[in-house]
């Protein structure tokens, strides 16, 4: 009897929020999970949460080519390639935009745009020789609609969308598909340190009058990763409440 591998999906920004339970759901999912995170530590202790055997933390900066390009040589011996790819990393901090420097809008850019596009570029040939590869960027409804104090942020986020649609083009004669998940305000710790008044007003801007649980996000990556959903590719999809309803 042929015995069946799990495939392996990469997580980046696995340690914390989002991309720890989308780790997790994947892995429900049946998946071997490979959790990327700068802060390591945590990104193994969330990954002995998940499974010992069948999900494993690496320390990961995605803004550093080098960190990317080590951290698949040591998941292809450990795991084995990647046939799905969740860009979950990012970074924001609430700052009006003429408060800015160029040290602040470089950070913005380069974690949550230049990195998505590194580790994209990285795992792209493992998508390929899986014949059946996803790509799953998390970008954010900033980047549809903009957020006041995140102009630099919205800016990169706008960039992931538009890296996401160019990359379904060119990638689907290879059976790769590449879509966005937006999530409106959701409870981690990158919200939860915000001012509480402005977390107050966007619940209550929210239709659904709560904010995102990570499970609401993870749910929508899950059915990115599907191998039924081999058809869907280049597209934005908010779970934000019903907070942006973008056409
Ligand atoms: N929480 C929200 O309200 C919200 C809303 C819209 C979009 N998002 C997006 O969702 C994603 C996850 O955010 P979250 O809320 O779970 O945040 P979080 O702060 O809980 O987790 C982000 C993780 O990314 C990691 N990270 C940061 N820089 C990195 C780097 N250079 N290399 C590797 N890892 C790095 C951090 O260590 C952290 O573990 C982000 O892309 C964020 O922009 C979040």
């Amino acid at each position: 009897m042929e015995e069946t591998v799990a495939k392996v999906a990469v997580v980046t920004g696995a340690a914390s929020g989002i991309g720890r339970t989308v780790a997790a759901r994947l892995h429900a999912d049946g998946f071997r999970v490979a959790l990327l995170d700068l802060d390591e530590a945590k990104a193994v202790e969330a990954a002995r949460e998940i499974s010992a055997e069948s999900a494993a933390g690496y320390r990961c900066d995605i803004t550093d080519l080098a960190s990317v390009v080590a951290a698949r040589g040591r998941i292809a011996a450990e795991l084995g390639a990647p046939s799905v790819v969740v860009n979950c990393a990012g970074w924001s901090v609430i700052q009006p935009f003429a408060k800015n420097d160029e040290a602040f809008w470089n950070r913005a850019i380069s974690i949550n745009l230049t990195g998505t596009v590194a580790v994209t570029h990285v795992f792209l040939e493992d998508l390929i020789a899986a014949g059946e590869g996803r790509v799953i960027n998390i970008a954010s409804d900033a980047g549809r609609v903009g957020s006041t104090g995140e102009t630099a942020y919205s800016a990169a986020k706008g960039g992931v969308i538009a890296f996401t649609k160019s990359l379904a083009r060119e990638m689907a004669r290879h059976k790769i598909t590449a879509n966005c998940v937006c999530p409106g305000p959701t409870e981690t710790p990158m919200l939860m340190v915000q001012d509480p008044q402005r977390i107050e007003a966007l619940t209550k801007a929210v239709p659904m009058r709560r904010l995102a649980k990570p499970d609401d996000i993870a749910n929508a990556v899950s059915f990115f990763a599907a191998s039924g959903s081999g058809y869907v590719t280049g597209q934005v999809l908010s779970v934000s409440g019903g907070l942006t309803m973008a056409g």
